[in-house]
């Protein structure tokens, strides 16, 4: 398959998920997660699928343009290694969707950064609430979904935060 062609079945199968999450978190009260900015194009879709609910965004360095980014205070700046742990305890339990698609190009180091993190994200996700993602996360607490049967194995990964 064309790098192409890959890339587009990424992008369909983010714009999927995304959408199957609507249904997933109706009942679970919370706001969004979104880590990775790039061009806003996730972002631009998170908050258009979830208009009554707070989207945050957590990215490096921002570069989108200025009509894609959060307002300045959903917007957190720096290493999600940094961020995460502080913002995870002062939003305890209040995440009802967390979107992952933070990246460098390198997939060695970004599906290691995703599993580094995941002990991080644990504390923020409400009961019932859903991770998903371009990369496998390793949330204690969460269990993986099937993801549907068109996207195929292994390009998007979806969990759910067990019920306390
Ligand atoms: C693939 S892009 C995100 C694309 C975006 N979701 C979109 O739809 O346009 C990956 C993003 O991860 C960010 N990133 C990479 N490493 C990071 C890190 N350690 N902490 C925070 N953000 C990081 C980059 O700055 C980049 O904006």
């Amino acid at each position: 398959m064309s790098r192409l062609e890959s890339f587009i079945r990424r992008m369909q199968a983010q714009r999927d998920c995304i959408n199957l999450a609507a249904g997933m978190i109706e009942d679970v009260p919370g706001v969004v997660w979104e880590f990775g900015l790039g061009n806003g194009r996730s972002y631009d879709h998170l908050r258009e699928t979830f208009p009554d609910r707070e989207v945050f965004v957590f990215d490096l360095k921002p570069y989108a343009p200025m009509e894609f980014r959060p307002p300045e205070d959903r917007l957190i700046v720096g290493d999600v290694l940094q961020t995460v742990p502080a913002a995870a305890a002062a939003s305890a339990g209040k995440v009802a969707l967390l979107h992952y698609d933070v990246g460098t190009g390198h997939r060695d180091d970004d599906v290691a950064l995703a599993h580094t993190l995941s002990n991080a994200i644990a504390p923020a996700l409400a009961p019932n609430a859903i991770a998903m993602g371009v990369y496998e996360l390793s949330i204690p607490g969460t269990s993986a979904l099937e993801t549907p049967e068109h996207i195929g194995p292994g390009r998007y990964f979806i969990y759910r935060r067990d019920g306390v």
